[in-house]
């Protein structure tokens, strides 16, 4: 039976228990219109902190706060109605103890109404993702790339490119599996690594760069319909909404400077047929106002 004929909402165990099935298909939603247009399609719906970059003109994912996840949060979980909500936790609200993140996590679930959250980090994160799920918070993690350590990284690198970095991304895969997490996003990595982590671990991997070889796939929606400037290699642009919202605004600044937009059809006219008095004679027939002494 196909997962699309459920009604209800997804939540995290029917991500899991998609392992080694059908490809799981996601896609980053921050927004109520596009959420319930991509709802009809994907599994799960990731409120990620690309965000910050994609929506907001950062740089980097590191300055995004939780105020405005919670807020694409919300916006994204109204938007649709059978996807799993996924929202990301941005850098420094999770990382430091894992009652910090339990506080952080717990209240992005109570604002958002949202069935998951993600963050990032393997081995360093394994205490924290058992600590949120024993407390009620599925978890997915996200291991390969991790941009909100850009920094640290000196760059958004792709990973595992030589044999000996290999060992310690199957084992940061392995412990977020035993940690609890639902899932786990593979980010910017080779593909023997993908497949041979996917065979690995009893929980599904999405890979975003990882290959075919994952059990499921997320791209950033605005990156794969072709409105982002710049993406990285691994995006395949499947629309050209970037050129199709830049003819639309040509064709109205055109319409507008040619007095053409506004027409008739686009304009209120009066209740009845009357005929529209003038403005001039219109205020010429306003009676004075009369001040009472
Ligand atoms: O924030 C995001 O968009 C993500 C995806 C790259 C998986 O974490």
């Amino acid at each position: 039976m196909s997962i699309h004929v459920k009604r209800r909402r997804l939540m995290a165990p029917d991500i899991t228990a998609l392992k080694g099935g059908e490809p799981i298909v996601a896609l980053t939603s921050y927004h109520a219109h596009t959420a319930a247009i991509a709802d009809n399609h994907c599994d799960f719906l990731l409120v990620g902190d690309s965000l910050g970059m994609v929506m907001h003109g950062f740089e980097t994912t590191v300055p995004v706060p939780l105020e405005l996840m919670i807020m694409h949060g919300q916006a994204v979980v109204r938007g649709s109605k059978r996807a799993l909500v996924v929202v990301d936790m941005p850098f420094g609200t999770y990382e430091e103890s894992p009652s910090m993140a339990f506080r952080n996590a717990a209240k992005v679930m109570k604002e958002t109404d949202c069935g998951a959250v993600k963050l990032e980090g393997g081995r360093r994160m394994a205490e924290t993702i058992r600590y949120l799920v024993d407390r009620g918070i599925p978890v997915m993690a996200h291991i390969g790339l991790t941009p909100q350590s850009v920094n640290v990284l000196g760059g958004f690198k792709t990973q595992g490119r030589t044999i000996d970095q290999w060992h310690a991304i199957e084992e940061d895969a392995r412990l977020v599996a035993e940690a609890g997490a639902f899932a786990v996003v593979l980010e910017a990595m080779t593909a023997p690594l993908a497949e041979r982590i996917t065979k690995a671990i009893p929980i599904p991997t999405v890979g975003i760069g990882a290959s075919a070889g994952c059990d499921g796939q997320i791209l950033v929606m605005e990156d794969m319909l072709g409105l982002s400037p710049n993406v990285p290699k691994f995006v395949k642009k499947f629309g050209a909404i970037g050129a199709a919202i830049d003819s639309a605004i040509a064709s109205y600044a055109a319409e507008v400077r040619g007095r053409t937009f506004p027409a008739k059809e686009h304009t209120y006219s009066l209740k009845n047929d009357e005929a529209e008095p003038s403005l001039a004679a219109a205020r010429a027939t306003k009676k004075p106002k009369t001040t009472s002494t």
